[in-house]
């Protein structure tokens, strides 16, 4: 099965449904914690492995970009780490909107421009303009052309300078979170068939919120991954995999005797 052709509407569609709900989830401590100053969510204990490595990059003086933002409070963390500036983007106006609240609340407002694009097609004003630019987990699933996404990437970053990725690892996308039960892998590692997803995005809570918006997403492996980023120019210094449910995607499953890889992070440096 393929996506329909207005997929990109629907994903966004969706998006904008479950935004709300993740507000009422979130928005309010986030707030409260970021009217401290340098307060900064990278201290997450499911997500070290990306931390550790945006850490080693360094943020400091450097001009950050984050493709997929969401409600931004990863980009606002990188400038509360030292970065000098920061470009949010993202396609869904109201995560956009939380964006703006957290910069308020952060007295970062003249550091950090939110920008609402699709990640397949980043506008070109930003070509060239960045130290480091990182995609958190949950982005690259919602490109069904992976080398548009990594075509703006390329141009984004300076030469010198890098990319981090962190996913979830495409092997544990085998198994599907809907089954009950069970631990066997559902689909084939090369699948290119779409996933269709229609009980909602509240990956936070998995409230059933009414979602009337199903959504579309794609897998990729790991080898077309880092040879898409070959391919731009990028050269691969670093590559971790890991054990560890870093999104919570299927309970239970790390811990199984036969545990497939579950988080993915790449370190990208562009050639000089
Ligand atoms: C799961 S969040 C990932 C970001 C981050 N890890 C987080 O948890 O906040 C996915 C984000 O990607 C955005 N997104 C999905 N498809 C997109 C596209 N084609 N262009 C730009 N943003 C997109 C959604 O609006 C959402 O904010």
């Amino acid at each position: 099965m393929s996506a329909p052709d207005d997929y990109l509407d629907r994903n966004r569609a969706a998006w904008s449904e479950v935004a709300d709900v993740h507000a009422r989830h979130r928005l309010a401590t986030l707030k409260a914690g970021f009217a401290a100053p340098g307060f900064s969510t990278f201290g997450d204990p499911d997500h070290v492995d990306m931390a550790r490595r945006l850490r080693q990059v360094g943020f400091a003086g450097k001009r950050v970009a984050q493709i997929g933002c969401n409600n931004g409070r990863e980009t606002l963390s990188a400038v509360n780490e030292g970065a000098a500036s920061a470009v949010g983007f993202d396609f869904t106006p109201k995560f956009l909107g939380q964006a703006r609240e957290l910069t308020a609340a952060a007295g970062l407002d003249d550091r950090v421009d939110w920008v609402e694009a699709n990640a397949m097609d980043l506008p070109v004003r930003y070509d060239g303009q960045f130290d480091l630019v990182f995609t958190t987990i949950g982005v690259l699933g919602w490109m069904r052309e992976l080398e548009h996404l990594f075509d703006g990437i390329a141009r984004y970053v300076k030469p010198g300078g890098h990319y981090v990725l962190e996913e979830m690892h495409p092997v544990s996308l085998m198994w599907d979170v809907r089954q009950s039960g069970g631990f066997e892998p559902q689909f084939s590692y090369f699948t290119e068939e779409v996933y269709v997803e229609e009980g909602g995005l509240d990956y936070y809570e998995d409230s059933d919120y009414g979602s009337r918006e199903k959504s579309y997403s794609f897998t990729h492996t790991l080898s077309k991954i880092v040879n898409l980023l070959c391919e731009r120019g990028f050269v691969i210094t670093a590559l971790d995999e890991s054990p560890h449910d870093i999104g919570s995607y299927f309970p239970g499953l790390q811990d199984q005797p036969a545990n497939p890889p579950m988080g993915l992070v790449i370190v990208a440096e562009k050639r000089s």
